[in-house]
Parts: C-alpha cells; sequence; structure tokens
C-alpha cells in the first residue's frame, strides 16, 4: 500500500473511533507535556486518574516547579518508574528557572528536557505546536511491523533506524498532531499485541503480516526478556507508636520512595537466625537484643528487568538503639501515609492493617 494510503485509511479510523481523553485538543504544552510523562510505559487507563490528580495539584508549571519532591513522589505513588517523576521535577524547575516558565516549543528544546526522549519529544512538538514529527514507539513498531511486513528486529539498530524512516514518510505533515494520535490509538486500542480487531480493520486486505496469518510474530525481537530474582527483607522496628524508615538515596530502583531498613539476600531467608549472620545487622544493632513479634507471608512484586519478593520482619525495640546515624528516621504510624513507599511495601501495610492498628 501507498504511504498516502496509510495516512487516509488511518486518519478515516480515528475519525470512526473516538478516544476522547483529557489532554486531547487542548494547546496548553505544560499539560499535554505532563500527560506524556505520565503515559510512558503505561496504559492510559492508568495514567489518566493521575493526570488529573497533577493537574490539579499543580495547575500551572511553576506549581510543580516549586512543590517539595517528597510531595510530588508521593502523588506519583503507585505509577512505577519513578524516574519520571524526579525527571519531571527536575525539568519544571528548569523551565521555570532558565526559561522564564516558558515552555520549550522547538522539537531540539523540547527532546533536552529531563526525561524526554525522542517518542516523548515527537508527542509533544506535535500535539502542542503542530510539528511534522513521527511518533515511534512500542506501538508504532507493532502497527507499521504489522501492515508492512517489516521483519528486521525493532530492538536491533538497524531496525530502529528502518522504522524512524518508515515513520517520517509515513507522517502526514500538514495535520502531524492528529496524525501521531491516530496511530498510538490504533496501536493501542485495536492492533493491540495479543488480540488485534483483524476483523475489523481497514488495513487487513494490505496487511502483511495478516496475509501471513503470523499477526502475533510481529514486531520481530532479537533480545528477550530477562528477570532477576532479589531477596529483600524489610525490618519493621517498631517502638511505642514509632517506626523507623529510611528514604532511598542509592542508584537502584525506587530512588526517593521510603522504605523499612532493609537487608537484602542472595536467597529467601525464613528465619531471624540469618538476618543476624548479616554484616549489616551487626552495624545497625551491635550486641542489642530486638523481639521478634512476627514475620508477614511472602509478598512479590513484578517489575520491567527484576522480580522482587519480600518478607517483612517485625521487632519491638526499647531505648538503645539509635538509627539515625545511619539515615533512618523515627516516624510516627499514623503519618507513614503521608509518604511514598513501593507498591508492595503499601500491600504489606494494607494488608497488615498497619495503619488500623491504631484506632
Ligand atoms: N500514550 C502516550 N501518549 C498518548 C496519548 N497522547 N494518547 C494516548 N496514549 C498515549
Amino acid at each position: 500500500m501507498t504511504h498516502q494510503q496509510f495516512r487516509t485509511q488511518l486518519l478515516e479510523w480515528a475519525l470512526a473511533h473516538p478516544r476522547p481523553l483529557p489532554w486531547k485538543g487542548i494547546d496548553n504544552p505544560y499539560f499535554i507535556w505532563l500527560s506524556e510523562i505520565l503515559l510512558q510505559q503505561t496504559r492510559v487507563e492508568q495514567g489518566l486518574p493521575y493526570y488529573l490528580k497533577f493537574k490539579d495539584a499543580f495547575p500551572k508549571i511553576e506549581d510543580l516547579a516549586k512543590a517539595p519532591e517528597d510531595e510530588v513522589m508521593k502523588l506519583w505513588e503507585g505509577l512505577g518508574y519513578y524516574s519520571r517523576a524526579r525527571n519531571m521535577h527536575a525539568a519544571a524547575k528548569f523551565v521555570v528557572d532558565n526559561l522564564g516558565g516558558r515552555f520549550p516549543n522547538t522539537y531540539k528544546d523540547i527532546l533536552a528536557l529531563k526525561g524526554v526522549g525522542p517518542y516523548t519529544a515527537a508527542a509533544i512538538a506535535s500535539f502542542a505546536y503542530n510539528l511534522p514529527h513521527a511518533v515511534v514507539d512500542g506501538n508504532v513498531y507493532r502497527v507499521l511491523a504489522r501492515i508492512f511486513g517489516i521483519s528486521t528486529p525493532s530492538d536491533s539498530t538497524a531496525g530502529k533506524k528502518e522504522f524512524a524512516i518508515l515513520a517520517e514518510q509515513l507522517l502526514d505533515k500538514n495535520r502531524a498532531g492528529q496524525y501521531n494520535q491516530a496511530i498510538m490509538d490504533f496501536g493501542a486500542t485495536h492492533c493491540t499485541p495479543k488480540k488485534p480487531k483483524c476483523k475489523d480493520c481497514p488495513f487487513t486486505t494490505d496487511c502483511v503480516a495478516y496475509e501471513e496469518r503470523a499477526i502475533t510474530q510481529y514486531p520481530v525481537k532479537t533480545k528477550k526478556l530477562v528477570r532477576r530474582n532479589r531477596f529483600f527483607n524489610f525490618l519493621v522496628l517498631s517502638k511505642k507508636d514509632q517506626i523507623y524508615i529510611q528514604k532511598r538515596r542509592d542508584k537502584d530502583i525506587w530512588q526517593k520512595l521510603y522504605q523499612f531498613p532493609l537487608l537484602e539476600t542472595s536467597q529467601a531467608i525464613e528465619h531471624t537466625d540469618a538476618l543476624l549472620e548479616q554484616k549489616k545487622w551487626e552495624d545497625w544493632f551491635g550486641k542489642s537484643q530486638l523481639k521478634f513479634v512476627k514475620r508477614s507471608k511472602l509478598f512479590k512484586q513484578t517489575l520491567t528487568h527484576q522480580s522482587i519478593y519480600a518478607y517483612f520482619w517485625e521487632f519491638e525495640f526499647s531505648e538503645d538503639i539509635v538509627l539515625e546515624e545511619f539515615g533512618f528516621v523515627l516516624e510516627e504510624r499514623k503519618n507513614l501515609s503521608k509518604f511514598a513507599f513501593p507498591k508492595i511495601i503499601d500491600w504489606y501495610l494494607g494488608d497488615n492493617s498497619l495503619y488500623l492498628n491504631l484506632y
């Protein structure tokens, strides 16, 4: 099929399948940027409530720029890929401090913002300013690979180049925003990874993958996703109504979220004896006696590249341990809900009724 036919049929499909969303048809580049950051690697249904929350909490980029870091992280809690929140906050500060609060209006300057890659820059540039830059992401790889029968792996250098060139050729340069939104929506709702709606698709007569009865084999990828297992032992150390928590600062998952003192082990451990053998245990507690209360069930959280298994070990302690020098702070239980925790800790807190114990 010709490029012109593809464009026309795609735009016709979009007209026939409207998908009203609050960031469509607006021209406020700040809100468009906000929506695109929130939607990176995220389904619309999941990102939508966060978009509404952020827009409400920070109606102007200045509001976001001056918000305390913990407030931004708390609003982001549960959405995952937390580096997006940190980069978004830094970019808002940059726009306010260096650009007089005016959101950049060229592709190059948008791309220079922290947390904005080529896909997001093309989306913002086309939606906010109708600039002719084509979006290319997993959805676009899938749609183009299937319809045009491209078998170069989308995660290879050659493949990335080939898809990028085709995407730019296909773009309707006079209606870049409309076209980009159409291909995103088509990929997300129609030409889906597992059960695409081929029976009701304008491209079936031209779609190479459909013709080959090989829809799910496109796009081709070279790398298989591997996940490593990690075993976390969170120490829930209570002193009356207070619990030790700590902000995660290492270059690792969940940076800037809060947690309980953590002992990571190479295997799951079942007994407190194994905790006492950890070097950090000695550093933190020396010979102090802690009263073991109970161990939680095993929690599991699956991330893109890691599976996290966690036990929560509950201890009570008296006056003689001091963990502040290790970066831990004692917080009232009733205040825990003010901090942003990784999901696996929220699940434990919810399950365990740590919050409820108070009432
Ligand atoms: N995913 C990323 N950006 C999107 C948008 N503007 N609409 C729908 N899904 C998206």
